[in-house]
């Protein structure tokens, strides 16, 4: 036999003695499967899922040693730092530093793991996902508020800033309405313009019918996270139970913005 057919013949047993080698690819049962909005939790089984839970995917390629290995003991390792199958079984602190850690990775653009994204570009997270994971994670709550504002400054009124111009606006202190009176809330695109429709509760939209009731010819300030976001005039009294926030967003920013507002 030649010299070199030897060597290859030698280099063909081993890979097939290798693949001999047992390999964990099991997939443990689902115990304490995380809770979340359907929409977390479609970005986290397209992106995370194969990793991070129970229910891997293993691929053909992940029978064929030495590959099987690598990815066995990666799956290992990432469930052992993460595992959404097991998620409610955490503590509430333990979750709350978890969501924490998972924005850090998913912001830094750590995580899903860039070797992964290759062989699955679907799972790479789009501005989008990106907005709905930092809703979740964000366990700050967004404050909502409705003021009645003038275009003069006047005693007791507190001067404000509007959005990203320059434009003034002088608030009256009542809050009529906030965040608590929302029941929902959904982005939507209005003429090439991303908004948030907000649905009242039933006491909300009394509210806000009470404050446009009242304040006809003047302007309903819209403070989101204490910034000025819209300020329309109040033209006649809405009995709808509903608003609309326009507020200069990004689709991905409305978006959070509606996922935060319904959270509750
Ligand atoms: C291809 C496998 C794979 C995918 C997909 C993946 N991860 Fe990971 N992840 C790992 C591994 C392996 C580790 C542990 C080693 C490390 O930190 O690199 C880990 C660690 C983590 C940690 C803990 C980091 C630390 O150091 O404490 C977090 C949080 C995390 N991943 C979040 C996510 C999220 C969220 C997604 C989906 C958007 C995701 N991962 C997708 C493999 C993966």
């Amino acid at each position: 036999m030649r010299r070199r057919t030897k060597v290859a013949l030698i280099v063909l047993a081993i890979v097939i003695a290798i693949q001999l080698v047992p390999v964990n690819r099991s997939n443990p049962p689902v115990r304490g499967e995380m809770v979340a909005p359907p929409r977390v939790v479609e970005v986290l089984r397209q992106s995370c899922y194969d990793c991070h839970s129970n229910e891997t995917r293993w691929p053909w390629y992940s029978y064929v040693a030495p590959v099987s290995w690598f990815l066995a003991y990666h799956v290992n390792e990432a469930r052992e730092e993460l595992n959404f199958s097991t998620w409610n079984r955490l503590t509430e602190k333990d979750r709350t530093e978890a969501l924490h850690e998972i924005w850090e990775e998913v912001s830094e653009g750590e995580m899903p793991l860039r070797g992964y994204l290759i062989l699955h570009p679907g799972a790479r997270l789009s501005e989008d996902a990106l907005g709905i994971l930092q809703a979740w994670t964000d366990s700050k709550q967004l404050t909502l508020e409705f003021r009645i504002a003038e275009e003069e400054p006047g005693p007791g009124l507190t001067d404000m800033k509007f959005g990203r111009t320059d434009k003034h606006l002088y608030l009256h202190d009542r809050v009529w309405v906030s965040q608590s009176d929302v029941d929902s809330a959904v982005a939507v695109e209005q003429e090439g313009q991303w908004v948030v429709e907000i649905l009242f509760t039933a006491e909300g939209g009394e509210k806000f019918e009470e404050l446009t009731e009242q304040n006809i010819g003047k302007h309903c300030a819209m403070i989101l996270d204490e910034s000025l976001i819209s300020a329309p005039e109040i033209m006649a009294p809405i009995r709808v139970g509903r608003a609309v926030l326009a507020g200069d967003f990004t689709e991905a920013e409305a978006r959070r913005v509606a996922d935060e507002l319904s959270r509750r």
